[in-house]
Formats: structure tokens, C-alpha cells, sequence
């Protein structure tokens, strides 16, 4: 791993987010010179005190992905590029489709062809997502599954996925993708569901308010934070170019009500609610997902390691003491 990017100038785009900051904070310890290029547009994941404790060891470049003169000038020089600024809620890709339109799939044109332009020796990992498969026909998902989104942004970000992986192979400019699924952690949107449900659940039972789950047998996987930031460095390897690789959990899938008994029982007490889907959440709601991720255990060598009691442990023990730098 300090062989891929020690030394390295690293790029990470959403970098003041959930998993950059996270993947920002990994770089440094192993040495990489990290610049991270954020909009901190306040309704997304971005916030400043995710930075903590490393703002004198990164340079922070507040500016927008869709703004491409910013991004030409700060491309270049370059040697890697993880590329994570997106629009995340599927809500809000449903009522303002256009603002995903233009982070998801223009801004990511954009990027793309930049480094054709200017710096087409650089490699990118771009953080994609399972919602493109849509509900899923088979279980569990591999990457060879239909793609058949049920929501504007799982459109969006299928096409962004794919400009990363025709430039790889019409350009030659090295890109991966990597297919999240569920990632929770310490730095997770928890003011609201934009990011997750779960960051919900975490800031409602820190404040001793019951919990809502909707639904409820619903199977999903999850990935604590520092085994997804495990896979993105994995996959900086020059060998991934052009390929794209599922991620999971560490621990067999569970249904949401599991898993809100489970936070409960981690956090030592809390009240869980089951309630109907909301019609608007239930018309884009994919049903039952995890995924087969034997591809990157085989061809990245990735494993992810925390299990769901200790991820969920570690995160509410992270918001027990900084849930205000949230609210
Ligand atoms: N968290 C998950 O469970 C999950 C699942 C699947 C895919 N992903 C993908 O991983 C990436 C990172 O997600 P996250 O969970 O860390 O979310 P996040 O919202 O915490 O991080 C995204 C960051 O991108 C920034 N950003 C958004 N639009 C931007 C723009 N136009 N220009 C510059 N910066 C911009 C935001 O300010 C934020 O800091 C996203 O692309 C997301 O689609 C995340």
C-alpha cells in the first residue's frame, strides 16, 4: 500500500466527506501529499471538523467539481485521483433530478476529460454504488448483474461510472470504480437521511428518541468505514484499470429491524419503532441487496475485517463525544 501512494500526490474529490476525510487521513499515514477538493455545500456530507487533527498536513481547496476551470488547475501535477464528490440522496435526485444531473453525470464528464486534456498519466478510483443494479434478480449481486436503476441518481452515477471506464479504455486514462454498498462510520451524515437511514438512527438514539425503521425485512450489507477506505487504496494499483468491483460486508447480511436491535443493544438501550414505508421512499426502495464481492478478495487481495457490532461501537462511541460538529 505505501508502495502505491507514498510519495504521491493524491487528489481526493469529496474530500471533506464521510469516506475522503477518512481516506484523506489514511494517505497521510502513509506518507502521500493529499489535496482535497470539496463545495461544502451544506445539505451533503462535507464538514470542515472532518479534518480534524490533520488541516495542517492536507491542503484544503473549498470549490465545486462542476466548476471545470478550478479542476483543470488543481488536476494537474496529479498522480492519483479519488474521485468521491457526488450528489448522495436518492430522495433528492427524485425532487431536484437536474443538481444530480450536473454533479453526477456532467461534473464527472468533466473530470474525465480534464485529465484527457491535462494530466492523462494520472489514475482514478471513482467511488460508485450498488443502487445502479436497481432491485436486485438474483442474490447475492455480482458485478455481471443487469444494471437497471430505480432512481435518477442510480442513473446518474451509472453513467459517471461508465465515462471513468470508457475513458480507461478509449483514452487510456487509468480509472476503476469501486460499488458501495451500505458504509457507516465515525464522520457520517447523521442531521438527516441524505447520506443514510443509519446516520439517522445514531443521532435519534444519542438523543434518546425512538427510532424509525420502515419496513423493516429488508436484507442489506454493510462496510465500516475503514475496510471501504482499505478497498479504495487497494484499488489504486495500476493493474485495476478499467475494472469495477463490488464491495460488502465483513459479516453475512441482516434485515434493517436486525439491525436496529442490534444499535440498540450496542448503545446499551434505545426504543425501535417499525412504521410503513413512506410511498415516496417505498417507490425507490430496492428490496432485498447484498452483494459477492469474491472479485475484489480475489483481484485486490481485499477482505473487509469489522463486523457489525464493533463498526457500530466505534461509531457511536465517535458520536457520543462530537455529535454537536453534526447537528
Ligand atoms: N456512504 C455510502 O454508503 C455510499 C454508498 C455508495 C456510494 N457512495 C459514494 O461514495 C462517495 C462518497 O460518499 P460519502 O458517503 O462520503 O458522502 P459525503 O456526502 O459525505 O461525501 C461527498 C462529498 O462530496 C462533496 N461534494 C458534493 N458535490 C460536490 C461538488 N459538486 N463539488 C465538490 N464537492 C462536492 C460533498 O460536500 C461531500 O463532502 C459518493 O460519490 C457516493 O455516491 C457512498
Amino acid at each position: 500500500m505505501r508502495e502505491t501512494v507514498g510519495g504521491k500526490r493524491v487528489l481526493i474529490t469529496g474530500g471533506l466527506g464521510f469516506i475522503g476525510s477518512a481516506l484523506a487521513r489514511r494517505l497521510i499515514d502513509l506518507g502521500a501529499e493529499v489535496t482535497i477538493v470539496d463545495s461544502l455545500v451544506p445539505e451533503y456530507g462535507g464538514n470542515r471538523f472532518n479534518i480534524a487533527g490533520i488541516e495542517e498536513r492536507v491542503r484544503v481547496n473549498v470549490s465545486d467539481v462542476r466548476d471545470e476551470h478550478s479542476f483543470r488547475y488543481l488536476v494537474q501535477g496529479q498522480e492519483i485521483l479519488f474521485n468521491l464528490a457526488g450528489q448522495t440522496s436518492h430522495l433528492d435526485s427524485m425532487t431536484d433530478p437536474f443538481t444530480d444531473l450536473d454533479i453526477n453525470v456532467r461534473a464527472q464528464l468533466s473530470i474525465v476529460e480534464t485529465c484527457r486534456q491535462v494530466n492523462p498519466s494520472i489514475r482514478i478510483v471513482f467511488a460508485s454504488t450498488r443502487q445502479i443494479y436497481g432491485k436486485p434478480e438474483t442474490l447475492p449481486v455480482d458485478e455481471k448483474h443487469l444494471l437497471h436503476p430505480i432512481d435518477v441518481n442510480g442513473v446518474h452515477k451509472m453513467a459517471g461510472e461508465w465515462y471513468h471506464i470508457l475513458y480507461n479504455n478509449v483514452y487510456g486514462i487509468r480509472a476503476c470504480a469501486l460499488r458501495l454498498t451500505n458504509t457507516y462510520g465515525p464522520r457520517m451524515r447523521v442531521k438527516d437521511a441524505r447520506q443514510t437511514f443509519l446516520g439517522v438512527w445514531i443521532r435519534r438514539l444519542l438523543q434518546n428518541e425512538p427510532i424509525e425503521v420502515w419496513g423493516g425485512e429488508q436484507l442489506r450489507d454493510f462496510t465500516f468505514v475503514d475496510d471501504a477506505v482499505e478497498a479504495f487504496l487497494l484499488a489504486a494499483a495500476p493493474e485495476t484499470a478499467g475494472s469495477i468491483y463490488n464491495l460488502g460486508g465483513a459479516e453475512p447480511p441482516v434485515t434493517l429491524h436486525e439491525l436496529a436491535e442490534l444499535l440498540v443493544q450496542v448503545n446499551g438501550g434505545g426504543e425501535v419503532r417499525v412504521r410503513p414505508f413512506p410511498p415516496d421512499r417505498k417507490a425507490i426502495d430496492i428490496g432485498d441487496y447484498y452483494a459477492d464481492f469474491s472479485m475484489a478478495r480475489r483481484e485486490l487481495g481485499w477482505t473487509p475485517r469489522v463486523g457489525l457490532e464493533e463498526g457500530l461501537r466505534r461509531t457511536l462511541d465517535f458520536y457520543r463525544e462530537h455529535l454537536g460538529h453534526y447537528l
